[in-house]
């Protein structure tokens, strides 16, 4: 009798908590792979933020019943192999739905035949060679090629400068923002005297700034990726006197990025880059989303871009899961990706191409100024709302 009672009891408990569970209860597992060790740890954090802030705010803007999880992996740095291993472990064995971060495109590269062969919808972060999604129909893009602010940097540039010389990191971004400056740059009438490709890890800058002092070029135009190269290249470019010797700094705004601006010290101050992203904009979605970002971690603290391209990856991630009701499917996923558009990123506007699954960006022409008391990339001017990669623009059939 007892037994009996305490089954109909246990069943009547069971019976509760099916009617009380929402209708297919579903977790969309998200495969987050970013550096969190070693010398690229500063970016991987900038993007890991762009996360946390997005999950804390946004989170639970979800169908009722559907949960998001982030399954976070370290790749250690720009090291293909150690990103293919976290990658397939995502899929095979936690079996996400979505792949997602990554700095580095040499890794980006590594991971997009998985994603291709598994059908999983990988959306890069910041990895910005434009070649990497060719072969991969399961890929799109939120952060930005290096042609989308090389390029226009290139025109204005041969504007206000005749002689340049182009000082790059020696691996496919730094090739592609070296050829984009120099095609824009001689479209427009000026010289390239010289151009050096400095390598990745563990760069000493200063024997190349001794190089290009002694080439006495008007303008340096610069690529590094972001974090504390950034700042180590701006420093051996002031130490060893370009500045004073007239050599003007320009470049993407990889190296001016916002995190690291207050660490360059007055070097910085009248360095021109073209980039889709500033801390110090004025649009209102930015101040708001810097306000936020401050009380998250730091009055001191800014944003740099790659905050913001996590940012709006996970806003494009959660717009494909709320329209497809929590059930995602590749193919689905991959055409709401393609309609991506934001006006009210912190960069501006932002879209995703359908016919390229590349993203369309704002780009500005900034310089770096005091703003009360700190360094700033002011934004002088808006050069387009949307700019397609002009590499595939202008290499691409029509
Ligand atoms: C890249 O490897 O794609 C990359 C990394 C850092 C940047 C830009 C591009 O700032």
């Amino acid at each position: 009798m007892m037994r009996f009672l305490i089954n109909r009891v246990s069943g009547a408990v069971l019976l509760a908590l099916a009617v009380c569970a929402p209708l297919h209860a579903q977790t969309i597992k998200i495969g987050f792979i970013s550096t969190f060790s070693g010398p690229g740890a500063a970016q991987g954090d900038q993007l890991d933020r762009g996360v946390k802030l997005y999950m804390k705010l946004h989170g639970n803007e979800l169908p009722p019943g559907v949960s998001v999880e982030i399954i976070r992996r370290d790749d250690t740095g720009a090291v293909p192999d150690a990103a293919k291993r976290v990658a397939q472990e995502l899929i095979v064995r936690d079996k996400v739905q979505f792949l997602t971060g990554v700095v580095w495109t040499p890794n980006a590269a590594a991971i997009a035949p998985l994603s291709t062969e598994a059908k999983v919808p990988f959306i890069s972060m910041n990895a910005s060679g434009a070649l990497i999604m060719a072969k991969a129909p399961y890929m799109a893009r939120m952060s930005f090629t290096l042609w989308q602010s090389a390029y226009p940097l290139g025109h204005w540039a041969a504007k206000h400068y005749k002689r340049a010389y182009t000082a790059v990191s020696d691996y496919a971004p730094g090739h592609e923002a070296e050829e984009g400056f120099i095609r824009g740059f001689k479209e427009g009438g000026g010289e390239v005297v010289g151009t050096v490709r400095i390598p990745l890890a563990n760069p000493d800058y200063i024997p190349y700034m001794q190089r290009i002092k002694d080439a006495k070029p008007e303008a340096l135009f610069a690529f590094n990726p972001a974090g504390k190269a950034a700042t180590a290249m701006m420093k051996a470019y002031g130490d060893l006197g370009l500045a004073k010797a007239g050599i003007k700094y320009i470049g993407t705004g990889d190296i001016t990025t916002d995190e690291e601006l207050q660490n360059m010290g007055d070097e910085a101050l009248g360095v021109t880059t073209v980039h889709h992203y500033s801390a110090a904009a004025e649009r209102p979605a930015n101040k708001a989303f810097v306000a936020r970002y401050q009380k998250e971690f730091g009055a001191d603290q800014n944003p740099g871009f790659m905050v913001v391209d996590a940012w709006d990856t996970m806003d494009a991630i959660f717009t494909a899961i709320r329209e497809q009701n929590g059930k995602v499917d590749p193919e689905r996923t991959m055409e709401l990706l393609k309609k991506y558009s934001s006006n009210n990123s912190p960069r501006g506007t932002v879209s995703i191409d359908p016919a390229t699954r590349e993203v369309i960006n704002p780009e500005y022409l900034r310089e770096v100024r005091r703003v009360n008391g700190r360094l700033a990339n002011v934004e002088i001017e808006s050069i387009s709302q949307a700019i397609k990669d002009p590499l595939k623009e202008l290499t691409q059939p029509k």
